[in-house]
């Protein structure tokens, strides 16, 4: 089954809500219903993406938050250039693991503004048609971090997490949605599946 256009999903949330295992079950879900799609991710992997997970493996050094901003947009840019338009444009259901919601938040809590960050965003790249974003307590997604990973990366503190985690509470909009990401990953899945569910036509 092809959607009549191109569906952009969008995973949001703090570092350990699990939303990147997620992306991944509905990447696979969409694939066993035979609806053609991608998963993407930002930061990507491209010059800038690259630039910025220097950026989290060594620390922010003496980066002024507005040059971060800046790498994380103009990322964005090139990733909807190169893949987040060619797939819309195939029908394709596009779905993203973070997108410009994480640089309000993020950025948002290094003390720029967070709304002004949306709005310069949306004049470039195409508004997702569903936001998803995880919330749990910080805490317990910092424990998640640690039991899973060797090493934090140089955003993941608790202060700096909470502060971006009310960022991300006090979006709205159309086409927000927020999920409890607590349960088992097959619990968070249905809820996932319950928020998208209206964007297809499955019958
Ligand atoms: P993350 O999704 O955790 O990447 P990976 O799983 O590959 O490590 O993203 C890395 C970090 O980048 C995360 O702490 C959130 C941060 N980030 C921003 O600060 N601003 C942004 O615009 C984006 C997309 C990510």
């Amino acid at each position: 089954m092809k959607p009549a256009r191109g569906v952009l999903i969008v995973f949001e949330g703090i570092d350990g809500t699990g939303k990147s295992t997620q992306c991944n079950l509905l990447a696979k879900s969409l694939s066993e219903k035979k609806v053609p799609n991608i998963a993407l991710a930002e930061p990507t992997r491209g010059t800038w993406g690259m630039k910025i997970r220097r950026l989290l493996s060594e620390g922010r050094g003496d980066i002024s938050p507005e040059e971060e901003l800046s790498w994380f947009v103009n990322d964005r840019k090139e990733d909807i250039e190169i893949n987040i338009m060619p797939a819309l444009k195939e029908n394709k259901v596009v779905i993203m693991d973070r997108y410009y919601f994480s640089t309000a938040a993020y950025q948002g809590a290094l003390g720029l503004d967070p709304d002004q960050i949306r709005l310069e965003n949306e004049k470039f790249a195409p508004i997702p048609d569903r936001v998803l974003i995880f919330l749990n307590s910080a805490e317990a997604c910092l424990e998640r971090i640690e039991s899973s990973r060797d090493q934090k990366s140089a955003f993941e503190k608790l202060d700096y997490l909470k502060n971006v985690q009310d960022i991300f509470k006090r979006f709205n909009g159309p086409n927000i949605r927020f999920i409890e990401s607590v349960g088992s990953i097959s619990d968070v899945h249905k809820k996932v599946q319950a928020e998208i569910d209206d964007l297809f036509d499955f019958n």
